[in-house]
């Protein structure tokens, strides 16, 4: 596969330059998560890092494996964010970063692929755009959830797992502390699960 004066080309480099900063912010994101004692927010914060590392894994394979030509630069022309704020606004903002990726950015990338007769990296757009809407999913649940304390809370009883000890316990609120090891409520994880 040539990929030289392609726009699929930088589309690639620049797919993986957003891969490897969502990977770093989500890290960053994480360590907050557990200065907070937010470990259910932790976790999945971790999940979403590997992902993305695989995602950019991916492209740059497609880079550097698929394409026949050596590249000493390829030049992108794109923005990213670099927004401060309180933890849980953060995640409302990467969750609208996950959104642009899995609703536009990755679409177009994957017609203007189609476009050039790259139809299986075009493909590959679409799965992890696919992925990208997921994440936008998973980290919109995890910003309302923050927000307004229903992380914790179900309108009827369900399990609580402790992410620290393992105790599962019934109830429609987490417990303030693990009634086992004493770990708080962040450590708790409910009906939000990882998927
Ligand atoms: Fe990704
Ligand atoms: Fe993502």
């Amino acid at each position: 596969m040539n990929l030289e004066d392609t726009q699929t080309l930088k589309n690639l480099a620049r797919a993986f330059a957003t891969e490897t900063q969502d990977g770093a912010r989500y890290q960053f994101l994480k360590q907050q998560a557990i200065q907070q004692q937010l470990n259910y927010a932790a976790n999945t914060l971790k999940l979403l890092a590997t992902n993305e590392m695989a995602h950019a894994k991916l492209w740059w394979s497609l880079i550097t494996e698929n394409d026949k030509v050596s590249h000493k630069n390829i030049e992108i022309k794109a923005g990213f964010p670099y927004e401060t704020g309180e933890f849980v606004d953060q995640i409302g903002i990467v969750a609208d970063v996950e959104d642009r990726e899995g609703s536009r950015i990755y679409v177009d990338f994957a017609k203007t692929a189609r476009k050039e007769g790259l139809a299986d990296i075009a493909e590959k757009f679409d799965m992890v755009a696919s992925v990208e809407l997921q994440h936008s999913a998973i980290l919109t649940q995890l910003y309302k959830g923050l927000k307004d304390g229903a992380l914790y809370k179900s309108q009827q009883a369900v399990e609580w797992k402790c992410t620290k000890c393992g105790y599962i316990g019934t109830a429609k609120t987490a417990w303030k502390t693990c009634p086992v090891c004493m770990m708080p409520q962040g450590f708790a994880e409910g009906q939000i699960p990882l998927k």
